[in-house]
């Protein structure tokens, strides 16, 4: 069950405080019925919501994860190769789900999927600090010099400037962890190049609250969990 000012301002059609004159107004109906109160509660998906005699669809926004498979467009279309879209059923392609933020072809891992445009644009933004967390695999060995560089903010070859960083290298260095909280076009490799170690390998194990379900192989999805959902909108108001 959702708020009654929550549900219709999600929409994006109208903001809490306009949602709460319409209802004032009398003009917002739950199955014909008028509304009285913004802290009404209803259940979006089976109730029938108008405002002015017009019906609003107020379904939630799906969110899906996704273990990125290699070889795949972090896209929702493209003429010539496969996306992402393509491992989802018809149903959800139709809901005009797309991913947020985007991995490179050869690169694995965590994707989120969802048609929540305004929650998307959130945790994307710099300025929100979402942590994406990669497992990199380098030619050559990372060390803690490289961690101290990333650390600083690196100045990469054509002056892009990167927020600071974190690496941690694991085993004998030549795999380490790399957290950004940006997503700048082929960031990880760009900025693991610069210290000379490329990078061969790169797969996304979790972004803010979000960790890779170890259940799903390359290419299975899942929806979100309650629990997932309201980390992500917690952290989405917090911030
Ligand atoms: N950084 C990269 O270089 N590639 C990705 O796919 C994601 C982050």
């Amino acid at each position: 069950m959702d708020r009654m000012d929550k549900l219709l301002a999600s929409t994006g059609k109208w903001s809490r405080r306009e949602v709460r004159e319409l209802i004032r107004q009398g003009r917002v109906k739950v199955d014909g019925r008028p509304v009285n109160k913004p802290e009404e509660k209803v259940e979006p998906a089976c109730a029938v919501l108008t405002v002015d005699g017009v019906t609003v669809d107020c379904t939630p926004f799906v969110y899906v994860m996704l273990h990125k498979p290699a070889g795949l467009l972090s896209a929702t279309e493209d003429r010539k190769q496969p996306t992402v879209l393509d491992l989802l059923p018809p149903e959800l392609r139709r809901r005009g789900l797309f991913p947020v933020g985007r991995l490179d072809k050869d690169t694995t891992g965590l994707l989120l999927l969802t048609d929540d445009g305004d929650l998307a644009h959130r945790l994307l933004s710099p300025r929100k600090h979402v942590d994406k967390v990669y497992l990199a695999q380098v030619e050559g060995r990372v060390d803690q010099g490289d961690a101290a560089v990333l650390a600083e903010g690196m100045v990469l070859g054509d002056g892009l400037r990167c927020l600071p960083a974190g690496l941690e290298p694991l085993e004998d260095g030549s795999r380490c962890l790399v957290t950004v909280r940006e997503g700048k076009y082929h960031q990880v490799k760009r900025m693991l190049a610069a210290r000379g170690k490329p990078v061969k390998a790169l797969h996304r194990c979790a972004m803010g609250p979000l960790v890779l379900d170890e259940g799903l192989k390359p290419g299975e999805w899942r929806f979100l969990t309650a629990l997932e959902r309201s980390e992500l909108q917690r952290l989405d108001s917090a911030t």
